[in-house]
């Protein structure tokens, strides 16, 4: 009989837990209505300050309001009672003075930016600096930048403000209309009564663990506790690239002089994983990995023999440029400490000597490449060379700077293309970096633009190929691809002019450029519509490629974004020396450093081939600031290396729920604790009873 009285008591329990959460389950699920595929604004710290965006540890709530215009925004600012509330805002509204107000109402507790591809976009959206990298390069010894004259006029800044709240973007438009919808239904009727009733809200969690700045959550992140080490943040960097155009063997190498030509390979952006970064930095890259292309065609052609050559030719595509300057002060300490190209290593048998910042005979900067300079009607596209002034007074370095003008005005008008000496100011550039560090280096920047940006989407989701004019399988005239074609020809030309130390200069051949601007073409879009495309997949030999666009962005260190990989592998694909080996014996070995062999389906239009083995000198060398693991007791606050960390976030998390309003909230909590009481009561009568309830068996069991 007891046991009995246990067991179905124990049964009721189960049966009813079982019950009760599968009815749970199902109430949670009618009242929140997750949204899919949204990007977050995330936190980034530098060595004193934290940017971006975080939400608490559980999550922001607040009210849908749609800000379209100026009234909305009153409305919320003057008139709104159910605060705090979410501000749904589109691009056009999404400026500093919008946001900035929204921050200092302190009645909104967080911002959705809604993106709807298919509506006209604003003229400007540049989230970056007016003055990006500001307090580094030759900022540092100089000023390069001020408000009065920005670079950047469109840029807002707010991706450097510390906002406290989270900010989402959406661009899936039904999901868009969704939130439409439910604003439509809920909020936005009668709003001066909101007070008292439903109203359609947002959970949104993007909750940061770092905080402060780098230099405390560094500290934090070494302290191992006994149990565990947990990471705060992570430095950001990645890798950079290179590759010279005649293997560098022997030490009379120490030597020689090189020709550096550069371009960036990184962009930024607010959002996590939307950095399209068209015009920056994928028309520099683009240039560079057909300059390289053509470059070598020459010069593999040609009779003369590379040890009669004095010059070489250096590419390097820098990482992390746009947080100051990672990549490329790497590049420079790596240089000044004599682990440029790579540390030397004792037990190799073959490697690249150390190079030098005296070896850089010559610094070409390839920066925005577009069409947007062009004067209607005329066919001659104008460049610029920007000089940093004042210039170096040696004459060898005078002389070759002037021999590299010279030759290029003479062989772009054949091409359609004028070139301007800008002797102000540099704009923001890598080659910044290399005069701090040498004011000697004779340099020059190639961008399209005059003493202001022309793109106006700088480091933003929207510089996205359309600014660029670039349409797929579109290749006119006065299209993008033919003018990166026609500046690589030139570029490549001068180039060879340069080193051809055995005589003077031929008048360069009428460029196919037919075939130069379809490649140029294919390029463009591994670069800006899908990772999966016929170059990309010849080069990566037929790894499984994320069809979706390329991101810009240099990630964290340790964390190998894909587009360094792939571009590393298409600039070997392009310079294309291949050599007799069999898939088995195409590899590298350590001993021998100066060479990778690496296995390609050579198949430019993505049909199968047997396949191919690369012999190429592009590698890939660390782009991660020194201040994090190589200088001892770094002064975090110096501004001399880049100390830009990105926090660690466990999930971006965005969902739509309605929210009861404050009088059905008091009632459900006075419910409750009249509930919660009177169990207390109950509970406390069937104890003082429970011999006459249970008799006197012991019941053990318990839900
Ligand atoms: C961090 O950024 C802030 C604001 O942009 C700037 O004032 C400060 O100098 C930067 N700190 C370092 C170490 O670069
Ligand atoms: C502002 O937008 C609201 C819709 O959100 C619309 O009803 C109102 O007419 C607009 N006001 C002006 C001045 O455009
Ligand atoms: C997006 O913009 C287009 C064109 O203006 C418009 O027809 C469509 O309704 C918009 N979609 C949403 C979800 O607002
Ligand atoms: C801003 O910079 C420009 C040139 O870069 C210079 O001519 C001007 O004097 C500067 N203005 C201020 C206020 O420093
Ligand atoms: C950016 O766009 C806004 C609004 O269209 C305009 O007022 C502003 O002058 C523009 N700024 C620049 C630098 O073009
Ligand atoms: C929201 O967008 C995501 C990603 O684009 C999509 O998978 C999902 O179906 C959308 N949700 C709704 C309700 O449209
Ligand atoms: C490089 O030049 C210096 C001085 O011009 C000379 O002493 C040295 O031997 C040279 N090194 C090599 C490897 O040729
Ligand atoms: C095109 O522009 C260049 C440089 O500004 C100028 O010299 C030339 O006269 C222009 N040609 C025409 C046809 O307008
Ligand atoms: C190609 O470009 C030309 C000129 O810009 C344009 O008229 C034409 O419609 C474009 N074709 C396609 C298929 O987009
Ligand atoms: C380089 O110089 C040699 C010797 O004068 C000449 O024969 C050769 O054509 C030049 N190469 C080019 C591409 O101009
Ligand atoms: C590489 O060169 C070979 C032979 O010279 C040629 O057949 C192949 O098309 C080239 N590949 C590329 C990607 O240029
Ligand atoms: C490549 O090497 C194999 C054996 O090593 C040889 O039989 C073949 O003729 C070579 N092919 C060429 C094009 O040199």
């Amino acid at each position: 009989m007891a046991s009995l009285s246990a067991v179905s008591v124990l049964f009721f329990c189960v049966v009813f837990s079982i019950s009760f959460k599968a009815s749970a389950e199902r109430i949670k699920d009618k009242m929140y209505e997750p949204i899919k595929g949204a990007a977050a604004c995330f936190r980034r710290l530098n060595g004193t300050h934290q940017f971006g965006c975080t939400s608490h540890r559980s999550g922001n709530v607040g009210v849908i309001h749609f800000i379209e215009n100026q009234t909305d925004l009153d409305w919320l600012l003057h008139s709104a009672t159910a605060e705090p509330y979410m501000a749904i805002i589109q691009p056009k509204m999404f400026t500093r003075e919008v946001m900035l107000t929204l921050k200092a109402s302190e009645k909104v507790n967080g911002i959705v930016l809604i993106n709807n591809h298919s509506a006209e976009r604003p003229g400007n959206f540049s989230h970056d600096d007016t003055c990006p990298n500001r307090y580094s390069g030759l900022s540092l010894v100089e000023e390069t930048c001020n408000d009065t004259k920005p670079w950047n006029p469109a840029g807002t800044g707010l991706m450097l403000i510390d906002w406290g709240f989270p900010i989402f973007h959406i661009e899936d438009e039904d999901n868009i209309s969704k939130l439409y919808e439910c604003y439509q239904k809920h909020n936005a009727h009668d709003k001066d009564e909101q007070m008292s009733r439903s109203l359609c809200a947002l959970e949104m969690n993007s909750f940061m663990i770092a905080a402060v700045d780098s230099e405390t959550c560094i500290r934090r992140s070494s302290t191992t506790t006994i149990l565990n080490h947990i990471r705060y943040c992570d430095p950001l960097g990645g890798n950079n690239i290179w590759s010279t155009l005649y293997p560098r063997l022997k030490a009379e190498e120490t030597n020689k002089t090189v020709i550096v030509v550069a371009a960036r390979l990184d962009g930024t952006s607010m959002f996590d994983g939307l950095v399209p970064g068209a015009m920056s930095p994928v028309s520099g890259i683009v240039t560079l990995l057909m300059t390289a292309k053509i470059l070598a065609s020459i010069a593999q052609n040609s009779s003369d023999i590379q040890s009669q050559q004095d010059n070489n030719v250096l590419f390097l595509l820098l990482n992390g440029e746009s947080y100051d300057y990672i990549g490329s002060s790497r590049v420079v300490w790596d240089m000044q400490n004599r682990m440029f190209p790579m540390k030397p290593s004792s037990s190799a048998t073959e490697q690249p000597p150390p190079l030098s910042l005296y070896n850089i005979g010559l610094f070409i900067e390839i920066g925005q490449i577009s069409t947007l300079g062009r004067v209607p009607g005329n066919d001659t596209t104008i460049l610029n060379f920007h000089q940093h002034q004042p210039v170096s007074n040696s004459v060898l370095n005078r002389n070759q700077m002037d021999s590299f003008i010279l030759y290029m005005n003479q062989y772009g008008p054949e091409v359609g293309l004028g070139f301007k000496l800008m002797k102000e100011n540099l704009p923001p550039a890598s080659l910044q970096t290399f005069l701090a560090a040498n004011s000697d280096i004779p340099g020059v920047v190639l961008t399209d633009h005059g003493s202001q940006y022309l793109n106006k989407y700088y480091h933003s989701i929207m510089d996205d190929g359309q600014e660029l004019n670039y349409i797929y399988q579109n290749v006119t005239r006065d299209s993008v691809q033919k003018l990166v074609a026609n500046l690589a020809h030139t570029l490549a030309h001068t180039l060879y002019c340069l080193i051809n130390s055995t005589g003077p200069c031929d008048e360069p051949k009428v460029p196919e450029t037919d075939t130069d601007s379809q490649l140029v073409d294919e390029l463009f879009h591994c670069y800006l519509d899908t990772m999966d495309c016929p170059v990309f997949r010849a080069a990566a030999n037929k790894a499984n490629l994320n069809s979706k666009p390329a991101s810009f962005y240099v990630g964290v260190n340790g964390y190998n974004s894909p587009i360094a990989k792939l571009t590393g592998l298409t600039l070997a694909l392009l310079v294309n020396q291949t050599v007799n080996r069999t898939e088995e014996e195409c590899h590298s070995d350590d001993s021998h450093r100066v060479f990778k062999y690496i296995w390609m389906s050579s198949n430019l239009d993505g049909t199968n081939s047997s396949g191919v083995c690369i012999k190429t000198t592009m590698n890939f060398s660390t782009a991660v600031s020194p201040a994090f693991y190589d200088i001892p007791g770094y002064d975090w606050t110096s501004g001399k290396y880049s100390t830009w960390t990105e926090s660690i976030w466990r999930e971006f998390t965005i969902r739509m729920f309605l929210k009861p309003s404050r009088s059905h909230e008091n009632l459900t909590f006075s419910l409750g604790v009249v509930v919660l009481s009177l169990s207390f009561l109950i509970v406390y009568f069937a104890n003082s009873r429970s011999h006459i309830l249970f008799g006197n068996t012991l019941v053990t069991s318990s839900c």
